[in-house]
């Protein structure tokens, strides 16, 4: 959440212009404001816009800010509403600071701060650090004492970037938490929120640490730690595409991203499976399946989903207990974790705060970390005993859709590795899950044929307040998924229940205003989600049955609205992935006939690095 970009330039760079690209590229990380101050001529110049970007694109055209150095912000809001006001850089004579994260204790200070004369601006937690650095200023302290001083006193999360008016040649970065990157030019240097941001400027990168502070000048680059010891961060290559993704054919990035599917299917399955598509190849583990007494996933939104997919997975397949938890309980309930264990973590951006402290609490508690990602510098891929990645490419769309069936994919496999090594499935068993997995991508094709389908659905899901999705087994965890997109970007109510609990409580909602979609591919569930559905009609409910020729076959009713997949009686892996798929649609196409931003809903980010 926000994003930052740093730059120490030279005269012939544009860095206003190049401040902006890389707030574009990290527009996904927040959208709500927008903000860059550059030094120039003894003295800070600031644009700051509430709303999308091209809003601070448009100040920027009008009044050109030029400098060599410079900071800018986009803005995720914490503290503080959404406004222009609120907006970062903030900024004294002296200093200007961007902040990515919440300062817990910013209260604290507010008083004495306020009796030495401080006039606040803002109502974020941000400018409590604003004004401590420029009053060690005030008392003399060099830029990097005056900022240790200060960070030595807070407590929360920070990714920072400061400019001092005096010291034109320095800019400070620092990190507790949210991640920050290093970037190395040709006499010049920068800051960026991650590697995406600086591309256009520099491949050549280093992470800073959780509590690093970084010193650098357009020749130099210094890194302590909060007590002053020196440390080196090592610089690596981080080839990340220079262009900005476009939408292609498509309206949204979303629409474009669900269609990407069989491709980022096939790119990660094509990783994992051998060249006969019979057996499964992937990195060393540092553990043995065998030895694994249970398995512990935790992850937050549709990537938990995911894992959920995954708990049925291991434990019919490979007969593992499976726990699972969103990350933000699991790191505050001390669980016991068992000797030998494991423990995945799945994570769209690598960069979910609280999938990480998830991960360093299982650490610390002897788990073998291994982290399913989509970003592979990513502080998850960087911290994990062992990386899987998933390769969608970048999604932009802040509604997860290729990244959900590539963490399906992955997941997949090593369910199917862990059975085979535990050996609880026959070798027959196991070519015939690898060929399954390996049809995946001509399946994903066939049923973005239910596209104009579900655009007619739409419709009706547009009338309603509430929305219901129904499911058993692995369709459970999609039923949650697709209320989960359709709420996110349509702004309509809808819940995911396992089918089988309608009848303990959520079936009071039931009238005829009430769109049910039922997601029950012709699977060993389907009659028991079949009686519920008819529970449903008995009280008017609109259902929506989404399933395959033989499902329907076995079950219709003149008051059914009918979606048909293909079918996926051959395997247990193939339903949740393809079932994905008509329920993105459904959400895309509903939000697209309310006419709400798709690819960037209200009040929502990309990257959560807050917790
Ligand atoms: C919903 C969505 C979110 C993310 C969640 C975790 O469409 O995208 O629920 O899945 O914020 O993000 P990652 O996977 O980056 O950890």
């Amino acid at each position: 959440m926000c994003g930052i970009v740093g730059i120490l330039g030279k005269t012939s760079t544009d860095v206003a212009n190049a401040l902006v690209t890389g707030l574009k590229r990290l527009e996904y990380r927040g959208y709500d404001s927008a903000g860059m101050a550059l030094l120039s001529q003894g003295s800070f110049h600031r644009h700051r816009a509430s709303g999308k970007l091209v809003n601070l694109e448009a100040l920027q055209a009008e009044v050109p800010l030029v400098g060599n150095v410079g900071i800018a912000h986009t803005r995720w809001a914490t503290h503080g509403i959404p406004n222009e006001t609120n907006a970062h850089p903030h900024m004294t004579e002296r200093v200007a600071i961007v902040h990515n994260g919440i300062i817990e204790n910013h209260e604290e200070f507010r008083p004495a701060l306020l009796s030495a004369g401080v006039q606040f601006k803002s109502e974020t937690d941000t400018e409590v650090i604003l004004h401590l650095v420029d009053q060690a200023l005030m008392q003399g302290l060099a830029p990097v004492d005056a900022v240790r001083k200060t960070l030595e006193k807070i407590k929360g999360a920070y990714a920072l970037a400061l400019l001092f008016r005096e010291h034109p040649d320095v800019m400070i970065g620092a990190r507790h938490g949210p991640p920050l990157a290093v970037g190395y030019g040709q006499d010049e240097m920068y800051l960026g929120s991650d590697a995406t941001a600086l591309a256009h400027l520099t491949h050549r990168l280093s992470y800073l640490e959780d509590g690093d502070i970084v010193v650098l000048t357009s020749r130099s680059v210094e890194t302590l730690r909060l007590s002053g010891e020196r440390v080196q961060r090592p610089v690596r290559e981080h080839r990340v595409s220079q262009t900005i993704a476009d939408k292609g054919a498509f309206a949204h990035f979303m629409a474009k991203e669900i269609h990407e599917q069989p491709e980022t299917i096939r790119q990660t399955l094509g990783t994992y499976l051998n060249d006969a598509k019979s057996g499964l190849q992937h990195p060393d583990l540092p553990f043995s399946w065998h030895d694994t007494p249970r398995v512990t996933i935790v992850a937050c939104g549709t990537s938990y989903y995911a894992g959920l997919v995954a708990k049925y997975w291991f434990e019919s397949i490979a007969r593992l207990p499976v726990e699972i938890d969103i990350a933000s309980e699991f790191r505050y309930r001390t669980p016991p974790l068992p000797k030998d264990g494991v423990a995945i973590f799945i994570s769209q951006s690598g960069e979910t705060a609280d999938t990480l402290a998830a991960q360093a609490y299982a650490k610390a508690q002897g788990q073998h970390c291994l982290a399913i990602v989509n970003v592979p510098e990513s502080s998850l891929a960087r911290a994990a005993d062992c990386v899987f990645m998933t390769y969608a490419g970048t999604e932009i769309g802040v509604a997860s859709t290729k990244a959900f069936t590539t963490q399906l994919s992955v997941l997949a496999v090593l369910a199917i590795a862990a059975a085979q090594a535990r050996q609880t499935i026959s070798q027959g068993d196991f070519q015939n899950f690898c060929k399954a997995l390996a049809q995946l991508p001509a399946l994903m094709d066939e049923v973005l044929i239910c596209e104009q389908e579900c655009r007619e659905i739409a419709y009706q899901l547009t009338k309603a307040h509430d929305i219901l999705y129904l499911g058993r087994g692995t369709s459970y965890a999609i039923a949650m998924e697709g209320a989960l997109k359709l709420k996110e970007i349509s702004y309509i109510h809808a819940e995911g229940y396992a089918a089988g609990e309608l009848k303990h409580g959520p079936i009071a909602l039931i009238d005829d205003a009430v769109p049910v979609i039922a997601i029950a591919p012709s699977d060993a569930l389907f009659e028991k989600t079949a009686s519920n559905v008819q529970e449903v009609i008995a009280r008017k409910g609109q259902v929506i049955l989404i399933s395959d020729e033989e499902g329907h076959k076995k079950f219709s009713h003149p008051h059914i609205r009918r979606l048909v997949l293909p079918s996926t009686s051959s395997c247990c892996i193939l339903s949740p992935v393809l079932y994905s798929v008509p329920v993105q649609l459904l959400a895309y196409y509903t939000a697209l006939i309310k006419g709400t931003d798709v690819d960037q809903p209200r009040n929502l980010a990309k990257s959560v690095t807050v917790e």
